[in-house]
């Protein structure tokens, strides 16, 4: 195969030097052990791991819902507008080292403001991070807010409330948490309220909830992009739909992994997805969690699958396509793409 690669390394060098962007990742995700540690100290937190390696142990998953009880556990360390500073600063810093150019990340606002945080100082510690990777390494990156879907639609409506004064660092709203038992329709009000603003939308769907809520992601929020999107292949309307409106999916393959969205990395469906003609991304959604950054999801994905050059152009080019960039400095990143090939 001309387009295939001789070893491994060779692929790991390839999928290394590509610029990329990634879409979906939850700051809150990013939180490593050691720095939940540091976090529990400098804020006299009492968290229930006597070790590192007691709290990588405790990172086994059957389900979104036994990963969310331990990440919103995990959350609870960061109080400070310090804290949302390291948690961030330490992101940018994994994503410079993968080669991600550009990024667009989520925060839980509500995971927070329910602790007693206020948004000011979670928005105003992650905010400092975007700026300083801005000045440091060249990154750009947008913020998009996520409502937590096991909560009422008018508790994300107060939280909307509350994001009115920061506008300006809010790029889009998304839905998070729970998906089974909370679909879209739950928040199409507050959805169609974010619209009215002009911010951007998407929303985690056909994770494990069904391709119904994609269809309804799509028709009742007016999504912009679809967040992961798996069980849309379910569905062959709903998939030529997806192509023909040219939608992202934001693919994350070490989540569905850990938390058995998928039994084998082999059996991961993102090849299906591109032949399928549907823009598909690679992402790393919850990387301390999930066990890599957005490299080591190519690279699981890529040797799972056996992914060519040509493959992992396209998800890089992708990851570009499907960005809130404007139209010039996503040409820019797709011309370095080609550059680099
Ligand atoms: N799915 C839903 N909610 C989440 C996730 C996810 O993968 N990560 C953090 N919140
Ligand atoms: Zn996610």
């Amino acid at each position: 195969m001309p387009d295939g690669f001789a070893t491994r390394d060779e692929r790991a060098a390839f999928i290394a030097a590509l610029p990329k962007a990634e879409l979906h990742l939850h700051i809150e995700g990013s939180l490593e052990p050691e720095l939940m540690f540091e976090l529990a100290q400098r804020n006299n937190v009492a968290i229930p791991f006597a070790s590192v390696e007691e709290v990588r142990a405790a990172y086994a998953f059957s389900n979104l819902q036994d990963f969310l009880d331990i990440y919103y556990q995990g959350m609870g360390v960061l109080h400070t507008e310090q804290d949302f500073h390291d948690l961030t600063a330490a992101y940018c810093a994994r994503a410079n080292a993968d080669n991600v150019r550009h990024i667009e990340i989520f925060f839980d606002p509500q995971g927070h403001t329910e602790r007693g945080i206020a948004f000011a100082t979670v928005i105003a510690g992650i905010t400092r991070a975007l700026d300083d990777a801005g000045a440091r390494y060249g990154m750009s990156s947008k913020l998009i807010m996520c409502f937590l879907r096991h909560l009422s639609e008018a508790e994300a409506e107060a939280t909307l409330d509350e994001a009115l004064p920061f506008l300006d660092r809010i790029t889009g709203v998304g839905l998070d948490s729970s998906e089974v038992g909370h679909p879209p329709a739950k928040f199409e009000r507050v959805f169609a309220r974010a619209r009215g603003l002009g911010l951007k939308i998407v929303a985690h769907a056909g994770e494990e909830g069904p391709p119904a809520y994609v269809r309804e992601a799509l028709d009742l929020l007016g999504v912009d992009r679809i967040d992961h999107g798996n069980r849309s292949l379910e569905d062959a309307a709903l998939v030529r739909r997806l192509a023909d409106e040219g939608m992202t999916l934001t693919v994350c393959p070490l989540s569905n992994l850990k938390l058995c969205v998928v039994n084998d990395i082999a059996d991961h469906p993102l090849r299906t997805m591109l032949d399928a003609g549907l823009r598909a991304t690679v992402n790393s959604d919850d990387p301390s969690y999930f066990g890599g950054y957005v490299n080591a999801n190519y690279l699981a994905v890529a040797n799972a699958l056996d992914l060519s050059r040509d493959e992992l152009v396209t998800l890089a080019c992708n990851s570009f396509t499907g960005s809130f960039l404007d139209d010039a400095a996503k040409a820019r990143h797709l011309a370095a793409i080609e550059a680099c090939v």
